[in-house]
């Protein structure tokens, strides 16, 4: 398969934080999720994929260009939803799009308008594409940002936790849109959330402390789980909770006579992130 991203041991410092350790994984065509705690990194590696901040070391490819030569070719295929963006908030809608597509070097403007109204439709928002963006819902405004990354049909799309703050329905909505714009395209997103990983992505990379913990199918992080969930009436395991039925749902090592239940893609995550500790009370 040709890999659209290619990161091979790159690591990133801030002062004496290092934020990327030794970092290797790659993307190609399809919708990747990128899964990892607070801290792990994401923010940090999508800056550097939307080539905003440069690597200490190590090597990346984006589309084939190398970031340290080809920064402009780059951007020019490139859409990206930062984690905060800062909206224009006294803009609207068709406003706050048309000056990214400024910023963008889209100079022809009937050629810009059009593109514009492409995205604004694309992302359902043709409707309120004359409100100001300080009226809209968090839901509504997100997908501005969304928007605006899809500007000029880019090959590589980076969305920096899309579904944060999005209310079950319009999670919904977003993921359509995503598999959508992922048919295509490479879609890079971060999340902390394994539902929307589960539903949407063909591939899932799990960042801890700046490193790449797991590559692969969601099919095969809930894998790494398999044989070690299982379901009892008291606290057992290294991460137990109690759920809707009353039982506890347990992950670590399983004692013989166990109940097993079949793991989800959060049970496989969470094995990951806490594996240390699971390995620790055997
Ligand atoms: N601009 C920065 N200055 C100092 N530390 C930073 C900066 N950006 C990120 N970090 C640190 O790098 C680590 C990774 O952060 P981040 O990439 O934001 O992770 P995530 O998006 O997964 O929550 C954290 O420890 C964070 O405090
Ligand atoms: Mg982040």
């Amino acid at each position: 398969m040709n890999d659209t991203v290619v990161v091979d041991d790159v690591s990133k410092s801030f002062g004496r934080s290092r934020a990327l350790s030794g970092l290797s994984f790659t993307a190609r065509k399809g919708v990747t999720g990128l899964l990892g705690p607070n801290g792990a990194g994401k923010t940090t590696l999508m800056r550097l994929l939307a080539t905003v901040l440069a690597a200490d070391s190590g090597r990346v490819r984006l589309l084939g260009w190398n970031p340290v030569y080809d920064r402009l070719e780059i951007r020019r295929r490139l859409g990206y939803l930062p984690q905060e963006p800062a909206y224009q908030r006294g803009f609207t809608v068709f406003e706050f799009v048309d000056y990214v597509a400024i910023l963008k070097e889209m100079v022809d403007r009937r050629a810009r308008h059009d593109e514009v109204r492409r995205v604004i439709g694309e992302v359902g928002l043709a409707d309120v594409s004359g409100k100001k963006i300080r009226t809209l819902s968090g839901g509504m405004r997100r997908r501005v940002g969304i928007a605006q990354a899809l500007l000029g049909d880019p090959e590589l799309v980076l969305l920096d936790e899309p579904t944060a703050g999005l209310d079950p329905e319009q999670r919904l909505r977003f993921r359509a849109l995503i598999s959508r714009i992922g048919e295509n395209r490479t879609v890079l997103l971060s999340t902390h959330q394994t539902e929307d990983v589960a539903a949407l992505c063909e591939r899932a990379v799990v960042l801890k402390d700046g490193r790449c913990v797991f590559a692969g199918t969601p099919e095969e992080l809930r894998g790494v789980a398999r044989g070690r969930v299982w379901q009892s009436p008291r606290r057992a395991g290294v991460l137990s909770w109690r759920t809707g039925e009353g039982d506890f749902r347990n992950i670590g090592s399983p004692p013989a006579d166990a109940t097993l239940v079949p793991p989800t893609v959060e049970d496989g995550y969470l094995l990951l992130l806490d594996g240390d500790k699971v390995e620790a009370a055997v």
